[in-house]
């Protein structure tokens, strides 16, 4: 294929806009699959995808396209929508030159849409607006048309409107993708340089690699460079997607493929690295950063019995998945198990939810942490550690005030788009998360954008949860990373009947101590069920206790209740209890349901 008949593009929209059902119809229309029911959203392959509707990993096809008596070959690079995952995203529309920006015509503009419009501006893309959903009886594109010239500056007359879910005009859509989305820039006689955009794990050939090549060509056999960790590895696969794969004896510049070349971790295949020929170095492609965990959480088996079983389901899990970090962790109560790191909540949420369904591990999550830093001021702590800053990931290992000059916290620049009515709850919201407000605009005469600055750990657990509740679920939220700021903080111990358990322990803001002690003693009375003692629930700082709650003692006779001798009710009801108890974890001599780790930190 001549590289000025080859169109590289994705689609980014905000969750449920109609992205996945817009890239079946593309893929549909070009042939690429057959139109059943059964291809639904062949784009999002994982399970979790299906069963919440959103995509995770990124997925791509090449589609054939004849327009005006010429053919085509478009690449659509499929994104994942969510927050959590922008990395991914900012490195797919580096491999494109253009972008369909999808907005409901119901909905208009919501925060990705913002977030995921300024990421393709940046990247000085290609933007091709179009309307979804206009057969939904509210349907009003025109507002939707004045939103986006309001708030992208973009003319409405560039605007497409269509109906993915019944196609129609989507041939409009395949016509601007090939009239206003410019060629790859490459040429097939420079130096072979490919972006590595996403990869996976297979367990017979290991890694295969998603790459646009920039330019040259690769074939079988050849000898290519990874541009970050500089290893050398031979081709032993390539092909196109389409999106099967579909092997070829050589990719060439403009084309977007997948590679599979030996290599055994996707560690060595990440997500923005470049490739390029043994011979012939290239200049990498600029701003590859690998991805960062913002949100901790120990992890532990049910029981340590089950310990090499999860072991081995945690290391299946993220050979695919190179962003989740993982170190070996121990502590008393729950034993051996890790500290996982993930890019955000809902990643870490995609996680766990795979590790049960695809695994069937049983897993204790402890209550999620942002990585803190501290600037120590002991010389001799400075000396031991190799450095005056320490990132904290595990609150139990947080210095003490006493060799430390400063904390920092991670900040977030978050958007919130709601409607006008809803902006006093959300302000009073925001405010009582430590936010500070940067901007506020009218996006039409019924909607606002606000922009604020947020600690991380503010609206890490339940923020967006709180957000879509106070709004009956009109608002959205998004977010980047804002760098760090000093802040007071202090270690907040969580004892129960007088002994302090590691897992609960939180760093806090001194001005939030006693209303989260206070919450956490609440929320741990409401899920420790009452045994057969009583037990006190504290928060501490230090020594000071600064919250209390009791659980009064009572045992559970759940025979009590069978009268006279059926002896298969009594035996189903003992059976019952005894998996009630699988889902309890000894601390000391109090039983702790699994899930009262997560939901301690859950504000109301
Ligand atoms: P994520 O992958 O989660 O970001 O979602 P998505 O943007 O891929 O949205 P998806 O294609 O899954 O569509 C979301 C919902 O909107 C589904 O229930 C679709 O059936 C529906 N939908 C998509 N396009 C249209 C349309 O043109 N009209 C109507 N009425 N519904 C649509």
């Amino acid at each position: 294929f001549p590289v000025d008949k080859i169109r590289n593009f994705c689609i980014i929209a905000h969750i449920d806009h109609g992205k996945s059902t817009l890239a079946d119809r593309l893929l549909e229309m070009t042939g690429a699959i057959a139109k059943t029911e059964k291809n639904k959203q062949v784009l999002d392959k994982l399970q979790v995808e299906r069963e919440r509707g959103i995509t995770v990993k990124a997925q791509t096809a090449s589609l054939f396209y004849s327009h005006d008596r010429q053919e085509y070959l478009l690449n659509l690079i499929d994104t994942p929508g969510h927050v959590d995952f922008s990395y991914e995203v900012s490195r797919s529309l580096s491999a494109c030159q253009g972008v369909l920006l999808i907005i409901d015509a119901n909905q208009g503009i919501q925060a990705q849409t913002v977030a995921n419009f300024y990421l393709a501006f940046e990247a000085q893309l290609t933007i091709i607006p179009v309307i979804n959903k206009i057969d939904l009886k509210n349907a009003d594109p025109e507002r939707v048309e004045s939103q986006i010239e309001k708030v992208f500056d973009i003319p409405r007359e560039e605007c497409i409107r269509i109906s993915a879910k019944l196609g129609t005009n989507v041939e409009t859509v395949l016509q601007a993708v090939v009239e206003r989305i410019p060629p790859p820039a490459g040429s097939i006689d420079d130096p072979f340089k490919a972006l590595v955009f996403d990869s996976n794990f297979d367990h017979y050939r290991g890694v295969v690699a998603n790459i646009a090549v920039f330019g040259g060509r690769v074939k079988k056999g050849d000898k290519i460079v990874s541009a970050y960790l500089c290893k050398t590895y031979e081709v032993n696969e390539l092909g196109l997607l389409r999106p099967e794969e579909h092997p070829t004896q050589k990719l060439f510049a403009g084309q977007v493929g997948y590679i599979v070349a030996g290599m055994k971790d996707v560690k060595e295949a990440q997500i923005g690295d470049t490739l390029y020929h043994q011979e012939q170095p290239v200049e990498a492609h600029p701003g590859f950063k690998p991805a960062k965990a913002m949100v901790f959480a120990g992890m532990y088996p049910m029981d340590q019995s089950e310990y090499p079983a999860l072991r081995s389901a945690i290391e299946r899990l993220t050979l695919n998945d190179s962003s989740v970090t993982v170190q070996r962790d121990s502590s008393l109560a729950l034993g051996a198990g890790w500290r996982l790191g993930f890019l955000g909540l809902l990643h870490m949420e995609v996680f766990n939810q795979r590790l049960e369904q695809e695994y069937n591990a049983s897993v204790i999550v402890t209550a999620p942490t942002v990585p803190y830093k501290a600037v120590l001021s002991s010389a001799k702590l400075i000396k031991e550690h190799g450095s005056e800053e320490l990132t904290i990931v595990n609150p139990a290992q947080f210095p003490d005030r006493s060799v430390v000059s400063e904390y920092l916290e991670p900040m977030v620049l978050g958007t919130i788009l709601a409607p006008e009515t809803h902006t006093g709850k959300i302000m009073s919201l925001c405010l009582s998360r430590r936010a500070v407000q940067k901007n506020m605009v009218y996006i039409d005469d019924q909607r606002v954008m606000m922009k604020y600055l947020f600690p991380l750990n503010e609206i890490v657990v339940d923020f967006y949860d709180l957000l879509k509740s106070l709004s009956s679920g009109y608002a959205s939220f998004d977010y980047e990373n804002a760098g760090y700021q000093t802040a007071d903080l202090i270690k907040m111990d969580i004892l129960l009947n007088g002994r302090p358990v590691e897992e609960l322990t939180t760093i806090v803001h001194r001005d939030r101590a006693y209303s989260t002690g206070k919450a956490m003693c609440e929320r741990l009375k409401e899920s420790i069920p009452r045994q057969m003692f009583e037990i006190a629930v504290q928060a501490a700082i230090g020594s000071k206790v600064i919250a209390r709650e009791t659980i009064k003692a009572y045992r559970k006779n759940v025979l009590a209740k069978c009268y006279g001798g059926d002896i298969t009710r009594k035996m189903k009801l003992l059976k019952k209890q005894a998996d009630g108890k699988k889902k309890m974890r000894r601390i000391g001599n109090v039983e702790v349901p699994k899930d009262a780790f997560i939901s301690v930190l859950k504000r109301k």
